[in-house]
């Protein structure tokens, strides 16, 4: 890691209009920086049952599909809209997932890392869970059979749950998808080198794949090639997939995962002649907007900047490398020792983003201070800088600005930077935790538009993704 904070006071924090009912605070005018943002606080609680307002950007782009909350008023899942999320039970699974992505790099640094390439299809333990709550919706097969997938950077493997379900189904909204009704579905032998070294594989038989979750949530089923369908003009042929069999586990309704990682499997991996290994998506402010997920690098933003992946103990994750963190007009004491040595990672389905402890701290107590004039109340789950805005129109919080390595600034939209749970209790969506690697999780990610260049070996970021 670099260290090139002294570079980087000197670079100017772009002056970006914010969606919403966002104003930027004007405290540091005469230097271009702005260290505060003011908003309504009845924006961070839109009502559930207003209308669904689609990004305008999403559908002007090509190879791109709607992002949508699982539950919402964009959302065609949730058949009662005013589904109100657990908090507690999002937190829980949260930070489940968090502890599973760390035991996959305990068990990558194990086996080695040249060995983990062979061993990619079988019996991955807690690979990831599915407390990401986005979905892009799909058509498998032909004819084509629609399908909502929960979309996962931190995993390769894309599957869905597929009839007759010998083992078991769980509950999912739309109809459970039936190869044997699809003329494009083939299974993939053992003999493929997609297949892995799987022990129970023979010559004969069809390839087997099982992922188990964290949380003991598991799908195990055949390895199957089908044709998705992703827009009108982004038909693709014989994509690798696993036709889940027997799946547990609480998925919210979705059909399956929708694997974005880095390793051989994943959806870019399998379509770098059509779309170069690259993606890119921006995550909906609320249930009540619509995001994109994007292939290819068509309509990818001038303004972006990136920040190069990072060497990583792991074939499917992101790392990136964390150098400097603002919060409001105070520059955090992050030195190359602060990370651990697995550093960061870029992760579409964490939550909540998480930091080593003692960075963790000072951000807490800088936004604090920051946020003194408030009143402060009690923690819930892993979050412990919580206020009480009860009867509050407005209210002013320091802004929160990440620097990866290369230079790379990005600020975090203002909904980037809270977790609401009521009016009462709205806390600072980040934790410390010195237990697993940090991870840049998706509340922060919210409204950026953010590009995996994985040909290009980097990540890149701009504001304004989904407007
Ligand atoms: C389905 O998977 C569970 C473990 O996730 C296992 O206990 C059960 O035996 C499996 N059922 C079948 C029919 O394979
Ligand atoms: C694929 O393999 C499964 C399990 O081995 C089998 O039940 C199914 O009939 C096969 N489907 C095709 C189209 O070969």
């Amino acid at each position: 890691m670099s260290i090139m904070k002294n570079f980087l006071n000197v670079i100017l924090i772009l002056c970006v209009c914010l969606n919403w009912c966002f104003t930027e605070g004007a405290e540091e005018k005469e230097s271009g920086k702005v260290d505060s943002y003011t908003f309504q606080v009845s924006s961070l609680f839109p009502s559930s049952s207003s209308s669904c307002t689609p990004s305008s950007k999403a559908s002007n782009k090509k190879s791109s599909l709607r992002v949508v909350h699982m539950h919402g008023a964009c959302s065609h899942l949730s058949s009662n809209k005013d589904a109100r999320l657990d908090h507690d039970e999002i937190l829980r699974r949260d930070q489940a997932r968090v502890k599973s992505i760390h035991s996959k790099l305990l068990k990558n640094n194990a086996d080695g890392v040249s060995k983990a390439k062979s061993t990619e299809l079988p019996a991955k333990d807690g690979s990831t869970l599915d407390s990401a709550n986005y979905i892009v919706t799909v058509g498998i097969g032909t004819p084509e059979h629609d399908i909502s997938l929960v979309f996962d950077t931190g995993s390769d493997l894309t599957w869905t749950q597929c009839q007759p379900c010998l083992g078991s189904c769980y509950s999912q909204q739309e109809p459970i998808f039936n190869p044997s009704l699809s003329s494009s579905y083939h299974n993939v032998s053992c003999s493929s080198p997609m297949c892995g070294n799987h022990p129970s594989c023979n010559s004969v038989t069809s390839c087997r794949y099982r992922i188990r979750y964290g949380d003991g949530s598991a799908t195990i089923g055949v390895l199957a090639k089908e044709k998705f369908t992703l827009t009108n003009s982004d038909v693709l042929e014989d994509v690798y997939f696993g036709c889940g069999e027997n799946n547990t586990g609480l998925f919210n309704g979705a059909a399956g995962i929708l694997g974005l990682g880095r390793g051989k499997l994943s959806i870019p991996s399998q379509t770098t002649t059509t779309y170069n290994n690259i993606f890119s998506y921006c995550l909906p402010s609320s249930a009540s907007n619509t995001g994109h997920l994007t292939f290819g690098s068509a309509g990818i933003s001038e303004s972006v900047k990136y920040t190069p992946i990072s060497s990583f103990p792991s074939s499917s994750l992101y790392g990136i490398d964390i150098v400097g963190i603002r919060v409001g007009d105070k520059e955090l004491e992050i030195t190359p020792t602060s990370f651990s040595t697995d550093g960061a990672i870029i992760d579409s389905g964490t939550v909540i983003t998480r930091l080593p402890t003692k960075v963790y701290a000072e951000m807490s107590s800088v936004f604090k201070e920051k946020m003194s004039s408030y009143k402060t109340t009690s923690g819930r789950s892993i979050l412990d800088t919580c206020y009480d805005f009860t009867g509050l129109a407005t209210v002013t919080i320091p802004t929160i600005a990440f620097t990866f390595s290369g230079g790379t600034v990005v600020k975090l939209d203002g909904i980037g930077i809270l977790y609401q749970i009521t009016q009462s209790q709205v806390c600072l969506a980040f934790a410390g935790d010195d237990d697993i690697l940090a991870i840049f999780g998706n509340v922060q990610q919210t409204t950026l538009e953010i590009v995996y260049d994985v040909a290009g070996g980097r990540v890149g970021f701009a504001p304004n993704g989904c407007s």
